[in-house]
């Protein structure tokens, strides 16, 4: 499997400061077979970035979209019109479940548009800290990822990739708590578990898990070097070049070193 490195711009960046940066990654990123290197950025600019990327270097995705295809929905973008410019779309960011209230039933009717477009669904799922400290994550991850794929058919479970992202661990909403890598193993374990009940044992081996929180090149590789660990979602160190590149350095020294 390969190794993602998915930087989710966010909601920052002009169209003309997004196509300086996707210039400078282009120049700087190098193309590794094994690694698949994506940027997602602000939805109105993955039009001409689509036409300025290498996509064998840096393929493109997006933060969000409605999961019908044309009709009347002001406003809203669909995949059936940004699928031939992206390649991935990001499904139940936590940004979207808290700030904009999509439910399970939203993310779940975006996962399946996304598949049905031929798109790669991000799902991303993660309890807050709240829930946490109240000991429910299991109870949370588990809704969150049978809720988002409650209409994924076994033949197409390994066309989605699985984001762990704790709430608490995300950068840029106050104080965020960086998660111990084996916070992360604990989740990953417990996804890879609900999946195989689900989907099957070998099916479900060949779901990528990523993990996403306060990523940084000086924390990347203490997640990376998980056995489960298929790649990385980065916010904030996806917009300083030199970090996001770093990063895909790391993520390619530890693939080579994997036995
Ligand atoms: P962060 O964001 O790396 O800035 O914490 C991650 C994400 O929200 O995907």
């Amino acid at each position: 499997m390969k190794t993602y490195i998915i930087g989710n711009w966010k909601m920052n960046f002009t169209v003309g400061e997004s196509s300086l940066f996707l210039h400078k990654l282009l120049q700087k990123v190098p193309s590794y077979r094994d690694i698949e290197t994506v940027v997602i950025p602000s939805l109105i600019a993955i039009q001409s970035l689509s036409l300025q990327t290498d996509r064998r270097k840096i393929k493109l995705g997006c933060q969000n979209f409605y999961h019908q295809d044309f009709g009347a929905y002001t406003g809203e973008v669909s995949i059936a019109q940004v699928r031939s410019l992206v390649d991935y779309a990001i499904v139940g960011h936590s940004e979207r479940r808290y700030i904009f209230n999509e439910s399970d039933k939203d993310i779940r009717a975006k996962v399946a548009a996304a598949l049905r477009g031929g798109l790669t669904p991000i799902l991303c799922i993660g309890e807050t800290e709240a829930e946490r400290k109240d000991g429910e994550t299991a109870d949370v991850l588990r809704d969150q990822l049978l809720g988002g794929l409650g209409d994924v058919s076994a033949e197409d479970i390994s066309k989605v990739i699985v984001a762990y992202e704790p709430v608490w661990a995300i950068s840029g909403h106050g104080k965020a708590t960086v998660a111990s890598p084996l916070d992360v193993k604990d989740a990953f374990k417990l996804i890879r578990k609900i999946l195989k009940e689900t989907y099957g044992k070998e099916t479900a081996e060949e779901t990528a898990l990523l993990f996403g929180g306060s990523v940084k090149s000086t924390n990347a590789e203490s997640y990376l070097l998980l056995d489960d660990c298929s790649g990385l979602l980065i916010g904030g160190a996806s917009l300083i070049a030199s970090e996001f590149t770093d990063i895909i350095e790391i993520a390619k020294r530890v693939k080579d070193e994997r036995p």
